[in-house]
């Protein structure tokens, strides 16, 4: 393989969902466990975490974060997958909460009572139209904004771990 097929798989090794992200509620987790010292996921991976060299590294605990967190209130199953969602968070920037968060609340939640997959697609449950098309008229998204924000729900989709 070429360096540059290397990278590629590498890159899209690091952007497959987690093992054990599917059933668990990885918000509900995190609001239940971590919340109360940390606030939510989000803000706290924005300011106190980073990716480095593909890897989520703390501020405190520049390497061996998962070592760390294998002794800091996870259960094992969950270091990985809660890993992973603080990496996504910490790689985008905020666009739920300050353009949608005002109607819709957090994004998990919505996620959980309004979003679901219909043949791989997510869609609105109510309307039942894919979200990708629905914020081209909806939201006051610049066009731009379109796909990472249906990326962002997609994902937080799954890590509500909702069918
Ligand atoms: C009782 C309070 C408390 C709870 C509950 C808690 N943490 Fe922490 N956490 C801390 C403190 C204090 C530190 C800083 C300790 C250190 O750096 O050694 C920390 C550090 C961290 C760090 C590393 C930050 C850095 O800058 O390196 C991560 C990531 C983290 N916690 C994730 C979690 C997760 C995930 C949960 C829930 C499963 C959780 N924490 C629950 C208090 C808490
Ligand atoms: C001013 C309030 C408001 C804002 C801001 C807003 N929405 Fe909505 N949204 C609603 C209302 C009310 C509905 C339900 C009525 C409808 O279908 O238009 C809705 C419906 C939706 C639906 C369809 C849900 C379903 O069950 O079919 C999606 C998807 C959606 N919004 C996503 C977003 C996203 C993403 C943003 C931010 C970019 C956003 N909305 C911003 C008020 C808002």
């Amino acid at each position: 393989m070429s360096p540059v097929t290397v990278f590629l798989a590498l890159a899209l090794a690091a952007l497959s969902p987690g093992p054990a992200a599917s059933g668990t509620d990885l918000h509900a987790y995190w609001d239940g466990r971590c919340r109360d010292c940390h606030g939510d996921a989000g803000p706290f991976a924005r300011n106190h975490l980073q990716v480095v060299e593909g890897r989520l590294a703390g501020r405190h605990h520049a390497s061996g974060l998962a070592t760390f967190l294998r002794q800091h209130y996870l259960s094992d199953d969950l270091v990985e997958p809660v890993m992973q969602m603080l990496q996504a968070q910490a790689g985008t920037d905020p666009l739920f909460k300050p353009k949608c968060g005002g109607c819709h609340g957090s994004a998990a939640d919505f996620a959980r009572k309004s979003l679901t997959l219909r043949g791989g697609v997510l869609v609105g449950r109510a309307s039942g139209r894919p979200v990708r098309e629905f914020l081209k008229a909806h939201g006051g998204l610049a066009p731009e904004q379109i796909a990472p924000l249906t990326s962002t729900l997609e994902r937080v989709h799954r890590e509500v771990g909702s069918p």
